[in-house]
């Protein structure tokens, strides 16, 4: 989603304002822009498409400056266009904002907006003719952002360039941004991967903090404007992240990166010697609660359902489990021996935030899964259980999910410690994760094969029951992410009620197949498809084929898993199917269109 990036210092920074929308390309976008005073005066440039295109401009143009601000924009309110992107520059100001004004058409009415002034499309731009007159009135930048942010509805991160001064502004509500402090410059991002690599110290700012970013100083001010001190942290470049290295795409390398970021996370969290798991310290009692509720979004939530079957085997806790963006609307009782746990690779997805909130309103303690740390959510939960993915770049989520899987593993074997009888045989399994991931790795060739079988085919279904179902959703969530082929995941006892229906010759059936108890009736609904002349691709163990083999039209054969480790390790062919089918395809695996990496609105 949109980024943000500003510096103000003591030499020219182009180079680094550029390099810094680079690093939050990953979130997503679809145009950038850039604007700098200088002597006195506001030039710009904007462009749609890809970053290296507002580069070339900028090149073009010869901007230099060392007062900048800039965005990436992932359109919301108007398509993507030059006209709609940021900055937005009226006479004494220059804006570039995330997030979204819901109320800006009363905005427009009550101060009275000559809609001839507004040239976009945008939300974004109405706050920018309003900030311009409040400038008038008020002749201080600060005080005019106080009384700006009183009249917003919605999730703002502002930042501001005022004409008259060596300044920029920014403000926050429910969207982050995060200010870095250099030797001779000051900087300002949506997500400190966009901070200069030479960034000491940074501060993350909180709810309605409004900050003045001078060339060697930073002051910070709460809702009313008064002076506050935020905290600093020592600000740790995230070296090689935006390396590709020998890989051709970002999610590629992540997929590869797999056996070493679950390898990581496990690690972290349990001791294989002395068979024991350590969470970190908390105050929390999982003895203490009946019931858990999972919150998060897209792939996030698979892994939340996963937990859920997880959880009802393995613990005696009720569980539920919901998709953020209707749990936060839903009038559902919470009561008070409920622990609300919040799943998220970014830490900044919206509705999963509100769903944070909401759990803080009812006094339920709360736990987040993030990969973010520091992030809105993992600042605002009680406790977090860090993923140890390291960043993730590419849109698809990959070695984010199988992280989220393992700690949430972890997360139920930590419970049933609690009560005295962890599953040993689980537990040691974990540990044999990494081996089983080399093998399917070493393998890829096998689901470069698959992929080349189905580009030309309409649609494709995945199938699975129990910890399959939720992958089968991901197989397909992640397919149609990256090749906008239509797929559907379905539990496979769920075909006959409908989706068969759509079964025709040929039409591929991915099979997620671990040779478990749900099995034999995997194989019932298998026939139920060959029967309709669909094309069946099976994935499953040696013992698996053994029996399938008949009805089959492909199998891969992959390592033996059990009901604790099969999620995780199937994911991996799910990636890999996903992405080279991409590949055959020739679509933008890293960047696919209308998605971001980061979704901070609601
Ligand atoms: C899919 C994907 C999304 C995210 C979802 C939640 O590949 O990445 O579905 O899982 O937008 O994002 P986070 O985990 O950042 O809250």
């Amino acid at each position: 989603m949109c980024g943000i990036v500003g510096i103000v210092g003591r030499k020219n920074c182009i180079k680094e304002i550029i390099s810094g929308l680079y690093a939050l390309e990953y979130r997503g976008y679809d145009s950038s822009g850039l604007a700098l005073i200088k002597n006195n005066k506001f030039e710009f440039s904007k462009n749609i498409g890809k970053i290296s295109n507002l580069e070339k401009g900028v090149k073009k143009n010869k901007l230099s400056g060392n007062i900048v601000i800039a965005h990436t924009r992932w359109a919301t309110h108007g398509r993507p266009s030059i006209n709609n992107s940021h900055p937005f520059i009226k006479q004494n100001c220059a804006l570039v904002h995330n997030g979204i004004i819901e109320n800006y058409e009363d905005l427009i009415k009550y101060h009275s907006i000559n809609k001839k002034n507004l040239k976009s499309d945008t939300d974004s731009e109405v706050i920018a003719e309003i900030y311009n007159k409040l400038l008038n009135h008020f002749n201080n930048p600060i005080e005019a952002i106080k009384s700006l942010n009183k009249k917003i509805l919605g999730s703002f991160s502002f930042a501001f360039l005022v004409l008259g001064t060596k300044s920029i502004y920014v403000s926050r509500r429910g969207s982050p941004l995060v200010l870095g402090l250099g030797d001779d410059f000051n900087s300002v991002s949506s997500d400190a991967l966009g901070l200069p690599d030479n960034t000491k110290e940074i501060i993350y700012l909180e709810e309605n903090d409004i900050a003045q970013i001078n060339e060697s100083t930073i002051s910070v001010f709460d809702h009313n404007s008064k002076s506050i001190k935020r905290e600093r942290h020592k600000f740790i470049p995230k070296k090689g992240f935006k390396i590709k290295g020998n890989y051709k795409h970002f999610m590629e390398k992540e997929i590869f990166h797999q056996p070493i970021s679950i390898e990581d996370t496990i690690l972290n969290f349990a001791d294989k010697k002395r068979k024991t798991v350590y969470l970190p310290k908390t105050n929390i009692k999982f003895n203490d609660f009946s019931n858990i509720i999972l919150i998060a979004c897209g792939t996030a939530y698979h892994s939340c359902m996963v937990a859920k079957y997880w959880l009802e085997a393995m613990t005696n806790l009720n569980v539920s489990i919901d998709i953020a963006s209707e749990y936060r609307y839903r009038k559902s009782k919470i009561s008070k021996r409920s622990l609300g746990v919040v799943v998220s690779q970014s830490g900044e997805t919206m509705d999963t935030l509100k769903c944070l909130k909401k759990f803080k309103q009812k006094k339920i303690p709360t736990i987040s899964i993030v990969n973010v740390l520091n992030s809105s959510i993992s600042r605002l939960s009680d406790f977090i259980l860090p993923t140890l993915a390291g960043p993730e770049i590419g849109v698809a989520s990959t070695k984010a999910f199988t992280s989220q899987l393992s700690v949430l593993a972890l997360f139920v074997l930590n419970i049933q410690q609690e009560n005295g009888a962890i599953n040993k045989l689980y537990f040691n399994s974990i540990f044999k994760i990494h081996d089983s991931i080399n093998k399917i790795l070493k393998k890829n060739d096998d689901y470069k094969k698959i992929a080349q079988t189905l580009a030309d085919t309409k649609s494709i279904f995945y199938i699975g029951r129990g910890v399959m179902y939720p992958i089968a959703l991901e197989g397909a969530l992640k397919l149609k992410e990256i090749t906008y082929k239509h797929c559907e995941g379905y539990a496979a006892g769920e075909l006959k009620h409908g989706p068969l229906a759509l079964i025709e010759k040929n039409i591929p059936v991915i099979v997620l197949a671990p040779s478990d108890e749900n099995f034999l009736k995997l194989l019932s609904n298998i026939q139920e498809v060959k029967a309709r002349g669909g094309r069946i691709i099976m994935i499953t163990d040696k013992d698996g084929a053994k029996k399938a083999k008949k009805f089959c039209d492909h199998i891969i054969i992959i390592p033996k898993t059990n009901f604790f480790t099969s999620p995780i390790i199937y994911s991996l062919p799910i990636q890999l199917i996903a992405y080279y089918l991409a590949i055959f395809i020739g679509t933008d695996v890293d960047q696919p269109r209308n998605l971001a990496k980061s979704v901070t609105v609601e």
